[in-house]
């Protein structure tokens, strides 16, 4: 039996997606670290669960896994999905001796300066930055690029405290609202302008076995920008092309770039109108936003599997052949409050119904989402890419969600 422990300070259920297939891989032991422990059908995945007060603390982390090792013998991976655990996950592992992505290495797909200086080092593109430490950091840098920049925390995620920065006074206000510091830096970009886009990869040892892509519309800052829009992510059925040749290149060189040795990466990237690239950011984790559910549906495979299989056992069981395209839609409407009603499901449905392979609709009472991923979603796939984006554009035309 090997012991693998599943990090997770929550059950959420994107989250359980992926210690469910870690559970389910053979001769595998599921522990659990939480702050709250998985219930109901989840509870039978784990042998056992340490619950820790800060689910996100190194040193909490540490003290978990080895009560796990004390009751179970030796851990074989130490192991978690979310963005703000890559760096303590990665300490706890090197404390402990257990193998998968090292601290330095977590650290520059985490930090998005270093990682942005560090691409930038091997050649590869990205949108200019500065940290900013001061109000001095920030006159500097805006003489330098320019109105609109972009402020975001340098460690940042789900576009929270990230905004498109047109003046002087917008400036100061996001400066405060991030309490920018000498201590607490806030980063700086140059304003990307085209299309957004993201990659895909499942890496072992070094290299880039699987790869995939998908576009945004609009891009989710955009989205953030006007509660009303109805974010749409497309699979498309092939990445062969040239439309994405140089991206892919540039993804796969930038996984090598900041060495990553095993795992899933989703980097973000821009098309900009002139048809130069440049990279937003890139993750060593799977990605959110339903896109390994969306490469799962477009492989006819379990990508979250492939994701265990290389985090358990550096192993990769592809090629898998892209059967299909696949959109998702994110459900979610202009107004506050909690969700009243979702019209024009029923329409929709008629339309579009025979291509939906998973929906989850917003659940009438609950608290509006302030996420680019809405309340809801609803996911399509056929074989082309161009029936799939008509079925997104209908979907979020004939369905709209009410607040009150
Ligand atoms: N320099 C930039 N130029 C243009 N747009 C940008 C820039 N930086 C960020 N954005 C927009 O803001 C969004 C969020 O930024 P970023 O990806 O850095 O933050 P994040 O919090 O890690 O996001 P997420 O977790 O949603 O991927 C991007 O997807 C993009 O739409
Ligand atoms: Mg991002």
């Amino acid at each position: 039996m090997r012991n693998v422990v599943f990090v997770a300070p929550f059950p959420l259920e994107t989250t359980m997606r992926f210690a469910r297939a870690v559970g389910q891989l053979p001769g595998v032991r599921l522990l659990g670290i939480a702050q709250e422990a998985a219930g109901g059908d989840d509870r039978a995945l784990f042998a056992d669960v340490v619950t820790v007060r800060d689910g996100l603390d190194a040193r909490q982390l540490v003290e978990a896994a080895q009560l796990l090792a004390k009751r179970h013998g030796g851990l074989h991976r130490m192991v978690g999905i979310l963005e703000p655990l890559q760096v303590s996950l990665a300490e706890a592992r090197q404390a402990l001796g257990i193998p998968g992505t090292n601290p330095v290495t977590a650290d520059l797909f985490r930090d998005k300066g270093r990682m942005k200086d560090e691409l930038r080092r091997h050649g590869l593109p990205c949108a200019r930055h500065a940290v900013i430490r001061s109000w001095a950091d920030a006159e500097a840098f805006v003489k330098q690029v320019g109105f609109p920049v972009v402020v975001k925390p340098p460690a940042g995620m789900g576009s929270k405290s990230t905004w498109r920065i047109e003046n002087v006074d917008e400036l100061g206000a996001a400066l405060r609202a991030l309490h920018a510091s000498p201590e607490r830096p806030a980063l700086a970009e140059e304003f990307l302008r085209g299309r957004e886009f993201s990659f895909e990869t499942i890496t072992i040892d070094g290299r880039v076995q699987f790869e995939s892509a998908t576009r945004y519309y609009p891009t989710p800052l955009e989205v953030m920008e006007k509660p009303w829009i109805q974010w749409v992510v497309v699979l498309p059925r092939t990445i062969d092309g040239p439309d994405y040749a140089d991206a892919r290149a540039l993804g796969v060189k930038a996984v090598t770039a900041l060495g990553l040795e095993t795992g899933m990466t989703h980097m973000e990237w821009f098309r900009r109108d002139d048809g130069s690239l440049a990279i937003g950011e890139i993750a060593a984790r799977p990605p959110g936003a339903n896109i390994v559910r969306m490469n799962s549906f477009a492989h006819d495979t379990d990508m979250y599997r492939a994701w265990a299989r290389a985090v358990v056992d550096s192993a990769y069981d592809g090629p898998y052949e892209r059967k299909y395209a696949v959109g998702c839609a994110f459900l979610r409407g202009g107004g506050r409050g909690r969700v009243r009603a979702v019209h024009g499901v029923d329409a929709a449905n008629a339309r579009v119904g025979k291509l939906v392979v998973e929906s989850k609709l917003p659940a009438p009472g609950s608290p509006k989402s302030d996420s680019y991923e809405g309340d809801g979603y609803v996911i399509v796939r056929d074989p082309d890419t161009e029936v799939v984006k008509q079925a997104m554009t209908t979907i979020i035309e004939t369905i709209s969600v009410e607040y009150a």
